[in-house]
């Protein structure tokens, strides 16, 4: 799969070159490429935000160097691509999005800043993703969200087992994990975990899993 991210903050993208992404891209399953808006403007102040018609106080980010940006990008890729705006006014993002997403060939990203991006943006794009319900000052935060969540998801990256047995994957959450010592200041890991007994210990893990979704997120339970 081929990511590209058009960003005034190119910068910023430090935590898709750690871990497990990482990993992703030295085996070659994912190519993550991060493009300077301003390579993409014209004039000699590299401008890429500008007054609002109307007034206001807060910049837009202008039509030119995002329509020039794709378009170089578009031009460059040899598989159809899937063009996304960041946006608090998207769809809001979810596991089985990612899933969707990670199925496909190319995605270009945007990131918006200031009061976002012009309007007319919004004719070449696909897909407008939310990654919740709260204002955050720019899309790169949430590109690399949506990054990460559609990464982990390409087969090869995660163990298979290891990714459908995630929350939101199965209609419940994950179970609790203990890892060693079997006590820690006086809190003991469930002895059924200890027993060796595998059917046991699904059965134990199937329990918590509903009890916990229960607990904390009834809504999911169909
Ligand atoms: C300060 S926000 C603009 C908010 C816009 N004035 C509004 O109220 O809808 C600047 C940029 O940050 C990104 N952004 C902010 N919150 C986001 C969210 N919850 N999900 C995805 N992108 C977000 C978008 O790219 C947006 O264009």
């Amino acid at each position: 799969m081929l990511i590209d991210i058009l960003t005034i903050f190119p910068e910023v993208f430090i935590p898709l070159e750690v871990s497990i992404i990482k990993r992703a891209k030295e085996k070659g399953l994912v190519k993550i490429n991060i493009y300077n808006l301003r390579d993409f403007t014209r004039d000699k102040h590299k401008q890429v935000d500008d007054f609002a018609y109307g007034g206001g106080k807060g910049m837009v980010m202008k039509p030119e160097p995002i329509f020039e940006g794709i378009e170089y990008l578009k031009v460059k890729s040899d598989k159809s691509s899937k063009i996304i705006l960041l946006s608090p006014q998207g769809t809001l993002l979810t596991q089985k999005m990612a899933q969707g997403l990670s199925r496909e060939k190319h995605l270009i990203l945007i990131c918006g800043h200031y009061e976002g991006v012009d309007e007319r943006v919004r004719t070449v794009v696909n897909r407008e993703i939310s990654i919740g319900d709260y204002v955050l000052t720019g899309g790169e935060l949430p590109a690399m969200v949506l990054v990460d969540s559609i990464c982990r998801l390409i087969p090869g990256v995660l163990p298979k087992k290891a990714v459908e047995e995630d929350s939101f994957s199965t209609g419940v959450f994950d179970w609790p994990h203990y890892t060693r010592p079997p006590v820690y200041r006086g809190l003991k890991v469930p002895e059924v975990l200890l027993s060796g007994n595998h059917r046991e210990i699904a059965n134990w893990r199937q329990k918590q899993a509903e009890e916990r979704t229960r607990a904390l997120r009834p809504d999911l339970i169909k």
